[in-house]
């Protein structure tokens, strides 16, 4: 595959306009494509918390550019004055969703270049986010080849919620690697799951494929494992919010109810995610925080109310897949097959 060849990834969510952000907003996709204008680290903040951006890469360049904005907003003499000034904005950035690692991994390494800079910090803080949009638009092109590869031509795929450029800084992760095996001629046909509540795979990856002229089949949610039974699928590729020392891997719930059903049915998991939604600092997958969200995501469809009146509900937005359940982890650094903790380590741990 040509890798400058746009022709299957044209949507690019997030861009940087010198004094503010522009935000594709994903609450209207696929009907409407309107940006949304942040202004400041708050609006920034914002915007993750109520998924106008959303998608473990997407949340941490946001964020990234989040702090340049906060920056731009105070005078101080050098990058430590400027960090102090500005922290509580960082720790309101750093807690606008719990789950995907990225966010917190991008607020610190750009915490980390504040407090290395002299009096050009403003400068070079611009200049990381910069650079941290730039390696997740590189690593998810060189993700896309090493997991194509893996992938006999004309097999059938499922993916869940949106990994695609929506969620990073373009390519996309898993969807990543699905634009590379349909160019390759490796996948002959691509199911997306609508993945409720949200709906991220019927609004947004149904609409980016098309977009970009990969014809999508969408599934409900629940008709994964039957899909899987019928021989029409060879590999379930998805993304990751965080993946633990030992392979133990958040994804979008629902992640892993399929996984278990491709264990099931004999159909290959694949989970796509750049380094920076690695923590080898989290053990397992038991001490990952699911964020729950409100119940009003499970009681109405599209503004309409669809649950009787004093229905209560239960809303956790990601699930953990245990490693065992996975067959390989493709990150930019490299490939790590049945993951466990030496073989995360290995990858990972490299000098
Ligand atoms: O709640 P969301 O839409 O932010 O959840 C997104 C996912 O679960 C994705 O699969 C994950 O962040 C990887 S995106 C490349």
């Amino acid at each position: 595959m040509d890798l400058d060849d746009n022709r299957h990834d044209r949507i690019r969510p997030i861009q940087w306009r010198g004094d503010h952000l522009l935000l594709l907003d994903q609450r209207r996709l696929p009907f409407e494509t309107v940006n949304l204008r942040c202004d400041n680290a708050t609006d920034v903040a914002k915007a993750i918390r109520e998924l106008a951006v959303r998608g473990a890469p997407a949340i941490g360049i946001s964020a990234a550019w989040g702090v340049v904005l906060a920056g731009q907003g105070v005078q101080a003499a050098n990058g430590v004055d400027a960090e102090r000034q500005i922290a509580p904005q960082l720790d309101a950035l750093n807690a606008s969703r719990p789950t995907a690692v990225n966010l917190m991994w991008a607020i610190r390494r750009m915490r980390e270049s504040l407090l290395a800079a002299g009096e050009d910090w403003l400068a070079l803080i611009t200049a990381e986010a910069g650079a941290i949009a730039r390696e997740d638009l590189a690593a998810n092109r060189r993700m896309g080849q090493l997991g194509a590869a893996l992938i006999a031509p004309g097999s059938g795929v499922l993916t869940h919620c949106n990994t695609g450029s929506l969620a990073t800084a373009g390519f996309g992760t898993a969807l990543g690697v699905i634009r590379a095996g349909v160019a390759e001629g490796r996948i002959a046909k691509v199911y997306a799951g609508e993945t409720r509540p949200w709906g991220q795979g019927a609004r947004l990856t149904a609409w980016e494929l098309q977009q970009d002229g990969i014809p999508p089949t969408l599934i409900a949610d629940s008709a994964a494992a039957h899909l899987m039974k019928t021989g029409a699928v060879q590999w379930l590729i998805v993304g990751a919010d965080r993946i633990c020392a030992n392979g133990d891997t958040a994804n979008k719930i629902g992640t892993y109810a399929h996984a278990i059903a491709a264990k099931h049915h004999g159909v290959k998991v694949m989970v796509v995610a750049p380094s920076s939604t690695v923590d080898l600092a989290t053990a397992h997958g038991d001490d990952i925080e699911i964020e729950l969200r409100e119940a009003r995501e499970l009681l109405f469809a599209g503004g309409q109310r669809v649950v009787a009146e004093g229905v209560a509900a239960w809303n956790p937005v990601f699930d953990v897949t245990p490693g065992s359940l996975i067959d390989v982890i493709v990150t930019e650094k490299g490939l790590i097959e049945q993951p466990d903790e030496a073989r995360m380590r290995a990858v990972f741990c490299r000098p």
